[in-house]
């Protein structure tokens, strides 16, 4: 039994939430749930977008499923990541058929540093314009490198790249590189790359399946992040996570599509995905890949999809389409 978290959030949050406890009611596992609350309409009634409650609550438990937030996102899920010290956002590049993927081929998967570098948004204007702070410790990118290490190796990968720009920036970036390469020591089964951003920017396009895991500082993670997305579809199908040493917050990368909120014409995919994501990080993988199987069937059949994919269905249509699969 796994004491899990549930933040549904705002919009189309908490529809894509429903639909997903709804697909993992069908799992061989079981779940104790901690619903919270956090977002604009918490605020609303509140005044606070994320109360300490809910810090609380995913304090206590094992992983945390999160919808989205409205406005006040920015207020919940970065303060969330600081509270938790959730030092890793991992995005997977993954292409599913029945998507408008531009690739069929991609499986590979971004681990972007998520405490310090350009982020700590330590700005100030100077008499010539403004200055921006970029922290590279030798603590985070240790700490970030070995989660690589330890999912390429936990997950069966066989090849870790860096992504940097040493060339120019030789003292943060290099001292990232030289860490990389240190860590790289303790496996020595593993396949060793490390490119510069730009040159990976472009080999997304034009060469994407030579990635397997990239490892990277923080602002280039969500640059490439976001690349990476639209290498495989629109935003109704890209899951995330963000891990800590205790626990695992897992998420969609869209927001609460207010377009869509209330109209049940949400993709649950990248919520159900995350939920995927979660299940690999409790170890549940017969599971993981159970649930994954299943809506990939439902994506290719394309028959019971939503808007977004060309389909009719509506949110719940589609969840309790998975549903069937895995109860098949
Ligand atoms: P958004 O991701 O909510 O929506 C952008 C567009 O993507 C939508 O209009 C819709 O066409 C499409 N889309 C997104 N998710 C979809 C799904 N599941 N199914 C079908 N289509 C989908 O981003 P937007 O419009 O920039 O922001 C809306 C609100 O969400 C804002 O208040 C923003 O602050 C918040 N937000 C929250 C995030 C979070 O909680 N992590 C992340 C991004 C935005
Ligand atoms: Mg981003």
């Amino acid at each position: 039994m796994y004491k899990i978290a549930v933040i549904p959030g705002d919009g189309i949050g908490k529809e894509v939430m429903e639909a997903t406890l709804h697909v993992l009611e069908a799992l061989n596992v079981e779940f104790d749930y901690q619903f919270a609350e956090a977002g604009d309409e918490f605020m609303e009634k509140s005044g606070v977008a994320l109360p300490q409650e809910t810090v609380d609550i995913v304090k206590n438990s094992q992983a945390c499923l999160f919808g989205a937030a409205g406005e006040s996102a920015a207020d919940v899920i970065v303060k969330m990541r600081q509270e938790l010290d959730l030092y890793v956002n991992l995005r997977p590049v993954k292409s599913y058929p029945g998507t408008n993927c531009l690739f069929d081929n991609l499986d590979f998967v971004i681990v972007r540093e998520n405490t310090e570098g350009l982020y700590i948004g330590r700005e100030e204007y100077t008499e010539e314009g403004a200055t921006a702070l970029r922290v590279i410790t030798r603590k985070a990118s240790e700490r970030i490198c070995k989660f690589a290490f330890d999912y390429a190796k936990k997950t069966n990968r066989s090849k870790i790249t860096a992504v940097h720009k040493a060339n120019v920036l030789k003292k943060t970036d290099g001292l990232f590189k030289e860490i990389f390469y240190q860590i790289a020591e303790e496996y020595p089964d593993m396949e060793l790359d490390d490119r510069y951003v730009d040159a990976t920017a472009m080999f997304f396009i034009t060469k994407p399946e030579m990635f397997d895991v990239i490892v990277t500082t923080n602002l280039f993670g969500d640059i490439l992040s976001d690349e990476g997305a639209g290498l495989v579809g629109g935003l109704g199908l890209i899951p995330s996570a963000n891990i800590g040493e205790k626990q695992g917050l897992f998420e969609p990368v869209h927001g609460s599509a207010p377009s869509h909120a209330g109209k049940g014409t949400a993709n649950p995919s990248a919520m159900i995905l995350s939920a995927v994501l979660m299940l690999d990080y409790l170890e549940e993988h017969e599971e993981a890949r159970r649930l994954e199987e299943s809506l990939v069937a439902v994506l290719a059949e394309g028959e019971v999809v939503t808007a977004d994919l060309n389909g009719k269905a509506s949110t719940m249509e589609m969840a309790r389409e998975v549903r069937r699969k895995l109860e098949a």
